[in-house]
């Protein structure tokens, strides 16, 4: 009998216990770090910065060698160059490294929370002061957590999160800044079809996972014509050949659909009413604990086995992770199992920006390859952790031999 295998979601997704709050302390997070604007992503967050930070044609922007390659297309977007520094085998920043590849173009340096894990910022600030260059804080991994008795977010002169890598929502970015104003930067909605797009989406995915049953029946025949009347109207603009497919802007950013792609024209929007809500009404106690309490879970399932071990040593107190990173010692094999038993992993570094090899950096190519990360998110069912981790051990079982 084949086992019956669940949709994991791989991010958080939209279910009963989303606003439920819990008792217990409730996490500082970058909206505790300054001011802040609510945009669709990330990197479109990142793009606003370098901007603010006066980056322009001819600079050059230091980017961590192990990077998602949505984080430097907005570099190139500003005119500047990015310089990829090295980062140790514990994914922390090289800053001896950092310091040889300064140059009089240097105008800023972004620095990444991996997995929600803090770099030393006090460190990684004096540096920044000392050369006078500015210091971009990538939260994307990290909405969550503290630093030296500070929320993340705060220590950079401008910081960054992926707020739908936490909350479960289909888009969503912020743009931080403690030490400058932020209410100048004009952003407007992206229109009533976004707006639409990303409450629909986000209940979508939902469903598709097996989340809000009752929801779904009662929605099941307005998506069905919702389903009906898109389908007509996408026939009626279908892009005729020779035109270019960018004349006819979607309704919601590549960044929601797992791409890399940098879309200019989301730098001025807003993010939409729905995800706005969905963050302010979704309990951070909750989503923190969860988080916690699931990356735990999984530290535990592996602890002993072989071949695989957390890629930090302990998960400190003020650290809410975005995902379980796990260093394999043959992570083809077990990305080829636990690919095809159906287990949602996230290999962060790959694809890498040209340039950015194993010759500029040894650590991070090592990283990208041998590291896995699996879900911890708050939505996870216990029925779905105790699949992941049994799936888990059966894929670091040693080959069996053919006679
Ligand atoms: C470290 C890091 N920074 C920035 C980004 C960009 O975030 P977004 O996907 O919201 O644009 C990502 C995306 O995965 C990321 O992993």
């Amino acid at each position: 009998m084949t086992e019956q295998r669940p949709r994991i979601p791989i991010a958080p997704v939209l279910s009963r216990a989303s606003f439920v709050s819990v008792p217990g302390r409730r996490p500082r997070s970058v909206l505790d770090a300054g001011q802040v604007r609510k945009v669709t992503s990330g990197r479109v967050a990142i793009a606003l910065a370098l901007r603010r930070m006066g980056v322009k044609a001819g600079d050059q922007v230091l980017v961590p060698a192990y990077h998602s390659a949505s984080m430097v297309p907005p570099v190139r977007w500003c005119g500047a160059t990015p310089v990829f520094y090295r980062i140790g085998p514990d994914a922390s920043v090289d800053l001896a490294d950092v310091g040889a590849r300064l140059g009089p173009a240097t105008r800023a340096m972004m620095v990444t929370h991996y997995f929600g894990f803090p770099q030393d910022m006090a460190a990684i600030r004096a540096f920044c002061d000392a050369h006078g260059i500015g210091l971009l804080e990538d939260c994307a991994h990290g909405f969550f957590g503290e630093h030296g008795g500070r929320p993340l977010g705060s220590w950079g002169d401008y910081a960054i999160a992926s707020s739908m890598k936490f909350f479960p929502t289909y888009e969503g970015g912020c743009l931080v800044s403690s030490r400058h104003r932020l209410d100048e930067i004009a952003l407007r909605s992206a229109g009533l079809g976004f707006e639409a797009k990303a409450a629909l989406a986000a209940l979508e995915n939902s469903f598709a996972h097996g989340r809000l049953p009752l929801v779904r029946m009662l929605l099941r025949l307005p998506l069905r014509l919702k389903d009906l009347a898109w389908n007509a109207l996408k026939s009626r603009r279908a892009v005729p050949s020779g035109t270019d497919p960018a004349s006819t802007p979607a309704l919601a950013p590549a960044s929601s659909d797992s791409g890399f792609d940098f879309e200019p024209h989301w730098v001025d929007k807003r993010s939409s009413w729905f995800s706005r809500t969905v963050m302010a009404l979704a309990s951070s106690t909750r989503i923190a604990a969860l988080r916690r309490r699931h990356y735990l879970m999984i530290e535990e399932a592996v602890r002993g086995l072989g071949g695989c071990r957390p890629l930090f040593a302990r998960l400190p107190e003020d650290v809410v992770p975005w995902q379980c990173p796990l260093l394999f010692d043959d992570p083809d094999t077990a990305f080829e199992r636990l690919h095809a038993a159906g287990v949602p992993l996230v290999r962060f570094g790959l694809p890498r920006w040209p340039g950015a090899d194993a010759a500029t950096c040894a650590n991070s190519a090592m990283l990208a390859h041998h590291v896995l990360a699996l879900p911890c998110h708050q939505e996870l069912r216990a029925d779905e952790l105790a699949w992941m981790t049994g799936q888990l051990r059966t894929a670091l079982q040693p080959r069996v031999q053919a006679a």
